[in-house]
């Protein structure tokens, strides 16, 4: 089972409008204007009045718009194109186009969103163990992953019987992927004990039920015992940046010498200036809950720091990359 056709072109239907509210916000906050001269990622934040995420997202998205300049020691100033268009200096001003955000969302945006240390109502709940709609997330994280899972499990090739613990699994959309295009895999898939249901019911639909398992549990609590070969984090470490060294810690204690562990995201570039598609679903995260995309040096640093070997990635299906790293024998 494999997508024939690239996914980008629905990825950029379903996230258009995003380009024109980013866009929208870097006019209502003055970022263009502060940015007349280069300018830190700090100095730029206190001038906007905005957190150090905020300040993270937004810049990089504009870079993936080609609207800022990021250049080496955390510096952004303004491109040619933002200039002619986007200073109200200009003869040839188009900010007044950019009119979509109510005055009401936008001071919510300013005072909530685009500020540090409020957490997300999604993370805040997920915290507390809860799903606010099992079949809602299910549906919509699966049709986030499982074309890229399906393109990825099509190119992997295993030489023995493997039991992968998918943590953070969803309704398992990378376990059926990998289950269905390698009869000798099994997983068990470990998320909240709200999206059992669901989870069973997709796995269910793929008939895979006697190889894809559910474990309904906290993943920052005790995981489950057993044999595994490699653990995954589909989508999962992005969304927790305060907690990463834990998870990645974890699944370094679960793994065997050998094991291996597989991080399939969606990956920013070293410079942090796109792709658009990292870019736009770090912004996306930013309006909904904790946590951005990363580079690849970023996520490396991570995984050496939990003990795990040099990270390898392989970029598999439209914005997606799978990054592994063993943990040394
Ligand atoms: C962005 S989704 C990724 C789902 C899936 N891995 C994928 O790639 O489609 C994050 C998942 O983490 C799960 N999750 C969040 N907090 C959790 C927790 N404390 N314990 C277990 N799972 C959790 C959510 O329920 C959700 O399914």
């Amino acid at each position: 089972v494999k997508p024939e056709l690239d996914e980008g072109p629905i990825f950029d239907l379903m996230s258009a409008h995003m380009q024109t509210r980013l866009t929208e916000i870097g006019l209502r906050l003055g970022l263009f204007e502060a940015l007349r001269q280069a300018k830190t990622l700090d100095e730029l934040r206190l001038e906007v009045s905005i957190g150090r995420r905020a300040v993270e997202v937004l810049t990089t998205a504009l870079a993936s718009f080609g609207l800022v300049l990021l250049t080496p020691g955390e510096r952004a100033e303004l491109t040619a194109l933002a200039r002619a268009y986007l200073l109200e200096e200009s003869p040839f001003y188009k900010g007044d186009l950019f009119a979509l955000i109510a005055r009401e969302e936008m001071e919510l945006l300013r005072k909530v969103y685009l500020q540090d240390g409020q957490r997300r109502a999604v993370t805040s709940q997920w915290l507390a163990g809860r799903v606010r709609d099992p079949q809602v997330q299910g549906s919509g994280t699966h049709a986030n992953t499982f074309a890229a899972a399906c393109a990825l499990s099509a190119q992997l090739r295993f030489t023995r019987p493997m039991r992968l613990l998918d943590v953070g699994g969803g309704v398992g959309s990378f376990s059926i992927a990998l289950a269905l295009n390698h009869p000798e895999v099994r997983c068990v898939v470990l998320d909240l004990p709200q999206m059992e249901q669901t989870a069973r019911q997709w796995i269910e639909r793929y008939r895979l039920g006697d190889r894809v398992d559910f474990i309904g549990t906290d993943m920052f609590g005790d995981w489950p015992r057993g044999q595994y070969d490699a653990v995954v984090f589909s989508n999962v470490l992005h969304n927790w940046p305060d907690r990463r060294s834990e998870l990645l810690a974890k699944a370094f204690a679960h793994l065997p010498s050998g094991g291996r562990l597989l991080v399939q995201e969606v990956l920013l570039d070293d410079a942090k200036d796109g792709p658009r598609a990292a870019a736009l679903w770090s912004a996306m995260i930013l309006l909904e809950m904790d946590g951005q995309q990363m580079s690849l040096p970023e996520l490396s640093r991570h995984l050496q720091a939990a003990g795990f070997g040099a990270a390898e990635r392989v970029a598999t299906f439209g914005a997606y990359s799978l990054v592994s790293a063993e943990k040394a024998g």
